[in-house]
């Protein structure tokens, strides 16, 4: 397929490398930092943003949720507005920073902010914005996206736009040493999912999208395999820059993406308050049993190429329950009913949700209904 490609988000990687906002951010703009829970208080990272913003005039607005919400975002808008804050540093993960580019955008619109998500209201300008992560996992650092919730409807929607890609993001393998293992396990579990999205769908004749996405998913199941090795510079640094790549536009672009894992997984968060990765795993391996039938050539490469294994007629299944035993051997759960989620209950409730969200026709080929969803949703019981 055609395709144009630009992602203009400087990169400012490696140990040490909080300290170069004081030259990324121009010393004339006022400064929103947006963080989250107050990590950042416990763990250094405050105190290195406050240094590198010595020289800069900032307010700060914290509280940002994980899976961030409407309407805390609303009180950051309504701070901005009132403090004519010319630039947004986000430091956090992927909700604190997707937090941000709702921010970043509904400053500059005076309907309400949810028009965004909604896509009634197109974004046409955002302030600027940068990032320093804190957790290896969405890619939202250097993308275009934002998943935001309404909490008083329990909606999660997201949103795509160029105008609030972050102008840098600061990527500090260091960051990564006080995160909580549950945290570390869901980053390498979406990194893994967000490559299998853009990937697992048909063969395409795109050799520099499928190499490099064959690449990054042997990265992500070494850094499975070798977790005991966590603590290691290597590892850390690169987990970091694989997790970065796997979702900045690269792979994805000029080929068909599927998605439908991560469309579904929304729903099941904004019900159950389980963790993104987490929703991610209890629906990728029924899914991809599901549509094993169209997803059966590209199943085989992935499993020939990624896990190693031998040509046999049972080969794309084997893959999946590679994939399976993969997130297993991290301790994450692949039924609903491991989750503590009781399927009776929770397969009507997303169904009616994806329906009002549109998710009718899920997948690369349009071909994920609602009915196909129930019958994924069964088997993942
Ligand atoms: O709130 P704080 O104090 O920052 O604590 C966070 C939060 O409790 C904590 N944490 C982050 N860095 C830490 C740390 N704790 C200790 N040390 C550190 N260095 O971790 C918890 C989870 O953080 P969160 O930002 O929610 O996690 P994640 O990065 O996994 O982001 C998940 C959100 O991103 C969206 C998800 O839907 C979800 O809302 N996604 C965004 C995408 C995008 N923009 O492209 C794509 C993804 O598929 C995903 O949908
Ligand atoms: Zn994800």
């Amino acid at each position: 397929m055609n395709f144009s490609y630009s992602n203009k988000t400087l990169i400012q990687f490696g140990e040490g490398s909080i300290s170069t906002i004081q030259d990324l951010i121009p010393r004339d703009q006022k400064v929103l930092v947006i963080y989250g829970g107050g990590s950042i208080k416990k763990n250094g990272i405050y105190e290195q943003v406050t240094n590198g913003l010595k020289k800069h005039h900032w307010i700060e607005f914290s509280g940002v949720e994980a899976n961030p919400t409407v309407e805390t975002l609303d009180k950051a808008v309504v701070l901005a507005r009132k403090e004519n804050v010319d630039f947004i540093l986000a430091v956090g993960g992927g909700s604190v920073i997707d937090g941000s580019k709702y921010v970043a955008a509904a400053i500059c619109y005076d309907g309400e902010g949810w028009n965004i998500l909604t896509g009634k209201h197109k974004i046409t300008q955002a302030i600027p914005m940068g990032a320093i992560l804190t957790l290896p996992a969405t890619g939202s650092e250097s993308n275009t996206a934002a998943v935001i919730t309404k909490k008083t409807t329990q909606d999660k929607l997201a949103f795509m736009n160029p105008n609030v890609l972050p102008q840098f993001a600061v990527l500090d393998p260091d960051v990564i040493k006080t995160l909580p293992e549950r945290q570390l396990i869901n980053g390498i579990v979406d990194a893994f999912v967000h490559v299998c999205e853009q990937y697992l769908t048909v063969k395409t004749d795109a050799w520099v999208q499928e190499g490099y996405a064959e690449v990054l998913l042997r990265n992500l199941v070494k850094l499975a395999k070798d977790y005991d090795q966590k603590d290691s510079k290597e590892w850390r640094s690169n987990l970091m820059w694989t997790a970065n790549q796997s979702l900045n536009g690269l792979i994805g672009t000029g080929g068909p993406q599927d998605w439908a894992t991560h469309m579904i997984g929304h729903e099941l968060t904004a019900f159950y308050g389980v963790d993104h990765a987490r929703t991610l795993a209890l629906i990728q391996p029924s899914l991809l049993r599901n549509q094993i039938a169209v997803k059966k050539a590209k199943l085989e490469q992935m499993g020939q190429n990624v896990f190693g294994l031998a040509a046999s007629d049972t080969l794309a299944l084997d893959t999946v329950d590679a994939i399976e035993t993969l997130y297993n051997s991290l301790g994450m759960a692949t039924s609903l009913k491991d989750a503590d989620i009781t399927a009776n209950e929770a397969i009507p409730t997303i169904l009616t949700a994806l329906e009002k969200h549109g998710g009718v026709a899920l997948g690369e080929h349009q071909a994920i209904t609602l009915d196909v969803t129930k019958a994924i949703l069964e088997s993942a019981a």
